[in-house]
């Protein structure tokens, strides 16, 4: 008999979702009998929701906002990294016992290095915008690369204070916190810039960051993916810069979740790209 497995993401909204539509072409390229549903859950009934999913006949299932926070707090046995992240995206239970992991910063990496392998070589210094929870994973992916220096700016500054204390306890790299009216400073010299707030993404405000102070061979990742030309990816491109726009890092982050649940890695191909690419540009 064929088991048929169920996952879901877990979110309030969630109706924007597009992980349906990533795991749904996996799960139908790969022919494996099994479905991945939305889940609107509420605040106050997301612990009782994730304790009721085995019964319900889900393996397990992604979180996104506002609820990542949470499900680390919930779950019997985080992953080392979700606990330094301090959140989890990826929830799934292993004999009884609920398990968590944060992917972010994988997709982040994954996309990063398939887009421009040698990064890294150019980027002693890495400047990252934002202090919220992308922030943190894509911190501690970038940590993980041993770059030697990485600014973290905020519009909120004691938010990229707190985030530096954090992540920077035992850690080899320099991280520092810089308030977001320095970043024309703050930027000089960097190799890699990582958009990692919501400004630039489409009804939000615009991203008004300097870019003349960057390597002339310098990376620009922007991790917002709707639009997915961002205006700072735009201007990078027009200085000669070199880009990763933000849907790489959604579809790579979804694929660590689909092998816990579906038994199956599965890839990240062009043809699942232009997929989310043409449900991004479908008139709202
Ligand atoms: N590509 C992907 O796979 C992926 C994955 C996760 C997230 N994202 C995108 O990343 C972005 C951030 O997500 P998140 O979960 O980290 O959100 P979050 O925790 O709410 O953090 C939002 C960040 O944006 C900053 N910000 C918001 N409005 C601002 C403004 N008007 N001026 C300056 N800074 C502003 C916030 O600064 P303050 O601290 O000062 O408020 C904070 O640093 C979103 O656009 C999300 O869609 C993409």
């Amino acid at each position: 008999m064929t088991t048929f497995l169920k996952a879901c993401v877990i979110g309030d909204p969630i109706a924007h979702s597009r992980s349906p539509l990533i795991h749904g072409y996996w799960l139908r390229t790969l022919g494996i009998a099994g479905a991945y549903e939305r889940a609107h859950v509420k605040a106050e009934d997301f612990a009782a929701f994730v304790r009721a999913m085995p019964e319900q006949g889900y393996a397990g299932a992604n979180v996104t906002v506002p609820h990542k926070e949470r499900a680390l707090a919930l779950c019997d046995e985080p992953s080392a990294r979700a606990r330094a992240i301090g959140a989890a995206n990826t929830l799934w239970f292993e004999d009884g016992t609920l398990r968590a992991d944060n992917t972010d910063g994988l997709g982040f990496l994954a996309h990063l290095d398939a887009t421009h392998p040698g990064w890294r070589a150019v980027a002693d210094h890495a400047v990252i915008l934002g202090a919220g929870g992308a922030a943190r994973g894509i911190l501690h992916a970038i940590l993980s690369r041993g770059v030697e220096t990485i600014t973290v700016a905020n519009r909120n500054l004691e938010r990229a204070e707190c985030l530096a204390r954090d992540m920077g306890e035992g850690s080899s790299s320099r991280i520092v916190a810089r308030a977001w009216r320095d970043l024309p400073e703050a930027v000089r010299g960097a190799g890699l810039l990582v958009n990692a707030t919501s400004l630039g993404m489409a009804r939000q405000p615009p991203l008004d960051c300097p870019l003349d102070g960057l390597r002339d061979d310098a990376v620009v990742d922007d991790i917002v993916y709707a639009p997915l030309e961002t205006e700072l990816l735009r201007r990078a491109r027009h200085r000669g810069l070199r880009v990763v726009d933000g849907l790489g890092m959604l579809l790579h982050q979804a694929a660590p979740g689909f092998e816990r649940w579906f038994g199956v890695r599965p890839e990240v191909t062009p043809e699942l790209r232009a997929l989310i690419v043409a449900d991004l540009e479908k008139p709202a």
